[in-house]
């Protein structure tokens, strides 16, 4: 099933996500429907917020963003964030929540990450380079972050009318999305 994606300024994404218990609902169903969503509006992560629900839980595959990463498809069930390490780098990032803006983030090269999978089975795993930039990403909207509250005020400034203009839909995007204001045109 795909899920309508959840847009800038639903408070879903604001909130900070609660870990889930075990047995509590069927994971394999819910990563399967999150691969799925996020396959039909092309991207390399999305995370349970993002589909209204404040779970801590995200999926990844990065293949389609670069063939170094076709053995990084991933299903992250109450992640913790270990360590970080590293002198921060800047990158272009985009949002399936935030359609039609793309802006440098710097984040940090490698981490260290303590999960669960599906079947509730504990990892740690370290991730570097793009992988480390994904994971961080998603660990963001659990925690009600978004990509462009680390961007500078100038910016932020630069970007409000268009973050408006997408929490009322008026915006163009090709996958199904929720928005938290419906336009009055
Ligand atoms: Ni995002």
């Amino acid at each position: 099933m795909i899920y309508p994606i959840v847009a800038y300024g639903d408070p879903v994404l604001r909130e900070k996500a609660r870990d889930i218990e075990k047995d509590e609902l069927d994971l394999k169903q819910l990563a399967e429907d999150m691969f799925e969503t996020m396959y039909s509006a092309h991207g390399v992560g999305l995370a349970c917020p993002q589909i209204g629900r404040a779970l801590r839980m995200f999926v990844v595959d990065g293949e389609p963003m670069d063939e170094s990463m076709s053995d990084f498809k991933r299903v992250f069930v109450n992640p913790q964030i270990l360590e970080t390490h590293g002198e921060a780098w800047a990158f272009e990032e985009g949002c399936l929540s935030i359609p039609g803006i793309r802006e440098e983030v710097n984040r940090e090269p490698v981490i260290k990450l303590r999960y669960c999978d599906v079947d509730f089975n504990q990892h740690e795993e370290v991730f570097d380079g793009l992988r480390a930039r994904i994971v961080q990403h998603e660990y963001d909207h659990i925690e009600g972050i978004l990509f462009t509250d680390h961007l500078t005020n100038f910016k932020k400034r630069i970007l409000k009318g268009k973050l408006a203009s997408i929490s009322k839909g008026k915006v163009d995007v090709d996958y199904n999305m929720r928005f938290p204001i419906r336009a009055r045109n």
